[in-house]
Order: structure tokens, then sequence, then C-alpha cells
């Protein structure tokens, strides 16, 4: 199936993007649960990116929980081949009419292969493996201060996996605002409607924000389009 075909009565494809704990998986959740009482429990899709489950995921895993070591070219590209696996079964979800909402996809592969400035992983480097694949057709940037997000307690267990130090973070939110844009500039990539949204604000009033940012959206017959 091509991405082409995806004309009419299609499902949409969100985003939720922000840092370690910036309470994606959370509002991925509670919008989840939003949209299947609008449209039905078959109707809407959760996909965790990077998918753990394949082969790739689990080399991902032991690469996060830091139990293997890979040079970051290698696990840069391994996070994208993980998408590429995803691709089709997002391109069938929303051909189904499925509504697809993806926690991650990626401008967290480039934001945080960025943020270790390696010279030769250039912005380009980094984007050339995800050319081509799925564009959503909002992307919700779940947007906190790792410094304010630490005096949160619900937030507390910071450090767990390898990326989660927090002048890392830093550098990975700066890398979010270039390639999604910060309202007044236009963002590196293209990721259908961008939304930033405060996360440190309390669950429902961000969860309100994203509902705002999603109730209205028509896809009408507009088809999907790549990433290029
Ligand atoms: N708006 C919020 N304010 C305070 N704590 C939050 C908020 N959103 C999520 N949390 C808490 O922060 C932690 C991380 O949330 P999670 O959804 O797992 O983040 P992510 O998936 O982005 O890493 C959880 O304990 C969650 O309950
Ligand atoms: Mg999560």
């Amino acid at each position: 199936m091509t991405a082409k075909n995806l004309k009419g009565n299609r499902g949409m494809l969100i985003v939720l993007e922000g840092l370690d704990r910036a309470g994606k998986t959370t509002q991925c959740q509670l919008l989840y649960e939003k949209l299947t009482k609008k449209l039905g429990t078959d109707k809407v899709r959760v996909q965790k990116v990077p998918d753990r489950s394949t082969q790739i995921g689990q080399a991902i895993n032991s690469y996060l929980i830091s139990q293997t070591h890979l040079p970051d070219q290698a696990i840069h590209l391994l996070f994208s081949a993980n998408r590429w696996e995803l691709r089709d079964s997002i391109l069938s979800s929303l051909a189904a009419g499925q509504t697809l909402i993806l926690d991650r996809y990626v401008p967290s592969g480039v934001a945080y292969s960025l943020a270790k400035e390696v010279p030769s992983m250039t912005l380009e480097w980094c984007l050339a493996p995800d050319l081509g694949l799925p564009q959503p057709d909002v992307t919700i940037f779940l947007d906190i201060d790792p410094d304010r997000a630490k005096l949160q307690t619900a937030r507390a267990d910071f450090g767990r996996e390898r990326y989660e130090v927090s002048d890392f973070q830093a550098k990975v939110r700066k890398n979010f605002k270039t390639l999604l844009g910060d309202g007044a500039n236009p963002g590196a990539l293209r990721m259908g409607k961008v939304v930033t949204i405060d996360a440190c604000q309390e669950l429902d009033e961000v969860a309100n924000c994203i509902w705002i940012a999603i109730k209205d959206l028509h896809i009408g017959e507009k088809e999907i389009e790549i990433i290029q």
C-alpha cells in the first residue's frame, strides 16, 4: 500500500512528543479514552515508539537500559528502522479509518541523537533515514522545563534510563524547538499542524489543551503526506 491510497475516510495520525516524563504516555491514554467515547473502541489505537516488541525494538531496549553499548550512529539507525517497521501498520490503521496516536515519533529520534553533539551527525544526517515515513496530521509537543519538572514529585524518578540526565534533556528540548518550531518560527521538520503545550500545567489542563488542538481538526479528503 502506498501513502497515496489513503484518501477518503481515513483515520487521523496524531503524534505526542516531548522530553522524558513530559506526560506523553499519560496524555496518550487520556486522549485515547476521549476519542474512543467519540469514535468507538475499534476506531482508535495508541502505538508507543519505539515499539520494543520487535527484534530491533529489543536491541533498542537493551541499549536504553544500558545493557549493551552501540555506536551513536548505529543506535540512531536502529531507532529509524524501528519506525520503518511500523510504517505499514500505521498506513493500514489510517486506511481502515482508525485514528492512531503515536507516543513519540521522528522528532524524538532526531532530537535525542542531535543532542549527543557528534560532529558527523548533523541535522541532515539524522533526518535522512526517516524521509519517506508518513507525516502526521498533528503533532503535540508537550513542553516541560526540565528544572521545573524536577520540582514535581510525580516526575521525581528521573535517571532510570540512559538519556534522562538534566543538561542532556535541556539540549533535547532545544532540538525539539528547532525541529518543530517555537510559535514564531517554523520548524526544520514538517510534522503537520504543530501545537506546543506547557506540560508543567495540571494533568487535566494539559489534556484540555490537547483536546482543543485536536477536536476541530478536519482532514476531509486530505491524503496522508510523507516526511520529506
Ligand atoms: N501534568 C502533570 N503534572 C504532574 N505530573 C505529571 C503530569 N503529567 C504526567 N505526570 C506524571 O509524570 C510521570 C511521567 O509521566 P509519563 O506520562 O509516563 O511521561 P512520559 O511518557 O512523557 O515519559 C508520571 O508519574 C505521571 O503521573
Ligand atoms: Mg512514556
